[in-house]
């Protein structure tokens, strides 16, 4: 996978608060590599936020774009790749997202969740109703799924930089980005 020492690239999958964006962001800037959000990449596609895409076309439509995306970004090795809390969801998905670089589960308990996204009014699917039950719900519906990550890391305590730090050490990454 990694023929030449350079960073091999890694993968964040969780559901949506787990700190994937902004581990991710640390990650990279610890290791040099590229930091890659694929729900920025979809945003960007669609010219619009996830929100009005979830409101305008639905979600299936969503997932599509969210594939699309994927592949593109998974066309150029060796990033840090944070996903939306969705995509490891899809078996399709979880096989090239497993093929790119190792995949990191960072696991939180529902009332992380809540508290971290208590005043966040950007994913449509905690929007409206009882957010507290919605959390729940989703969360154990997905846990199985998410558990098929190559490592699976605790991220409901620690700063964003402490949980970076242990993924880079999980991963046997020195900080320069080489292994
Ligand atoms: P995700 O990309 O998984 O949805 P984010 O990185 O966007 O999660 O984080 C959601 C919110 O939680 C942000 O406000 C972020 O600052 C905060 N957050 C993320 N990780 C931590 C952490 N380890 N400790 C405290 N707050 C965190
Ligand atoms: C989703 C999570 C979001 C975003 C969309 C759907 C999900 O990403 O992709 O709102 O299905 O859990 P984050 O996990 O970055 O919030």
């Amino acid at each position: 996978m990694n023929p030449r020492g350079r960073f091999p690239g890694v993968v964040l999958v969780g559901f949506m608060g787990s700190g994937k964006s902004s581990v991710g962001k640390e990650l990279a800037r610890r290791t040099g590599a590229e930091f890659v959000d694929v729900d920025d990449r979809i945003e960007e596609s669609a010219g619009r936020a996830i929100r009005a895409i979830f409101a305008e076309e639905g979600e299936p439509a969503f997932r599509e774009r969210e594939r699309a995306a994927l592949k593109e970004v998974l066309a150029v090795r060796g990033r840090v790749i944070a996903t939306g809390g969705g995509a490891f969801q899809d078996e399709g998905n979880r096989k090239l997202l497993k093929s790119y670089a190792p995949v990191v589960y960072l696991e939180v308990k529902p009332e992380t969740v809540l508290r971290r996204l208590s005043e966040d009014t950007s994913r449509p699917l905690l929007a409206g109703g009882d957010r507290e039950n919605a959390v729940r719900e989703l969360l154990g519906r997905r846990t199985r799924g998410y558990r098929l990550a190559d490592h699976v890391i605790s991220a409901d305590r620690g700063t964003v930089q402490e949980i970076a730090g242990r993924i880079i050490e999980l991963l046997g990454i020195r900080e320069d980005g080489c292994p």
